[in-house]
């Protein structure tokens, strides 16, 4: 156990990962806590079943993939992936044309590592930080990672283990719909990012959240520069990856016999899933933005 002298927040850690997670929330905000408890829950679960599968290590992202289909393409750079294509093509066309190199990055909710591990490969940042409320996704990152530039740590994205004015890019991959106080998340991102710095996000939202959503991220004080709906290529991706069995959706398909998180389908939006149906029918949204801290 460690003690922060200054703040007296308590980390656990073990051998596996290093935990910034300040456990004082749970007296704090006791039903925000429960919900972070069930999503540690939740991937601690498919953590544990991926392994069983045999798959664990080619597993290294938890989205759904974008799949191009005509419409305008931010990324400058063309996957050379076999295995997660759809995924990696997702990072690039989030990044888009924003300068990564030698720049320093922190992707909040980074899940088994994926993300950070093509954005090494593909941009070459000056250090990446990984950080994940779930131990066991960062206790695989850890055991996953050759060292380098990048860092694994637990910790949530509503209370940012890190000094203002850190990073110069912040990541955030389907991750932000779990945060219970959206604002605060929003809040912490501007804190820790630098001027001129950018924020890359995901999300599947619900459509009427979408105005709502931007509205808080310009309160934070964000600007947005880019604004996308991509559902159409996140519905191809789901259909490709049912399909082959790859990608996300075939690897927790796979992993599926040892799961207890519910209905397996709904989590990845197969075809046939409320998810994947209301993606169709244009009630939730895949948004990908671009935001700036002027
Ligand atoms: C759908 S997965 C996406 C993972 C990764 N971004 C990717 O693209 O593969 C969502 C991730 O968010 C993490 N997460 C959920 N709530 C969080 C929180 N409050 N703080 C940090 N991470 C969180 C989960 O543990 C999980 O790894």
């Amino acid at each position: 156990m460690l003690q922060c002298c200054s703040c007296d927040a308590v980390y656990t850690n073990d051998d596996r990962y290093v935990s910034m997670l300040d456990r004082r929330e749970q007296f704090v905000h006791p039903s925000e806590w429960n919900r972070k408890e069930a999503e540690i829950r939740d991937y601690s679960e498919i953590s544990h079943s991926l392994a069983l599968s045999g798959i664990g290590r080619f597993a290294t992202f938890l989205n759904y993939g974008y799949v191009p289909r005509g419409n305008e393409q931010h990324a400058v750079i063309e996957p050379d992936d076999a295995w997660n294509r759809n995924s990696v093509k997702l990072l690039l066309e989030t990044v888009g044309r924003t300068a990564i190199r030698e720049r320093q990055v922190i992707d909040i909710g980074c899940g088994r590592g994926g993300n950070i591990a093509a954005l090494s490969k593909y941009f070459k940042p000056l250090s990446i930080v990984g950080l994940d409320i779930c131990p066991a996704n960062i206790a695989y990152c850890n055991a996953k990672s050759r060292g380098g530039e990048s860092l694994y740590l637990v910790g949530d994205a509503e209370n940012i283990p890190f000094a203002d004015e850190s990073f110069d890019v912040v990541l955030n991959i389907e991750s932000a719909h779990a945060y219970p106080n959206r604002s605060r998340f929003y809040e912490e991102v501007y804190r820790i990012m630098r001027v001129g710095g950018v924020f890359l996000y995901t999300e599947l939202m619900l459509g009427d959240q979408v105005a709502q959503n931007i509205r808080l991220l310009e309160e934070a004080g964000l600007s947005v520069i880019r604004n996308q709906d991509v559902t159409s290529n996140v519905l191809l991706s789901c259909d490709e990856s049912a399909k082959q069995r790859t990608g996300t959706q075939g690897i927790a398909s796979n992993a599926k016999a040892s799961t207890n998180i519910g209905d397996i389908n709904e989590f990845i939006a197969l075809p046939g899933s409320k998810k994947y149906e209301e993606m169709k029918a244009g009630t939730r949204q895949y948004r990908m933005m671009n935001l700036v801290k002027r």
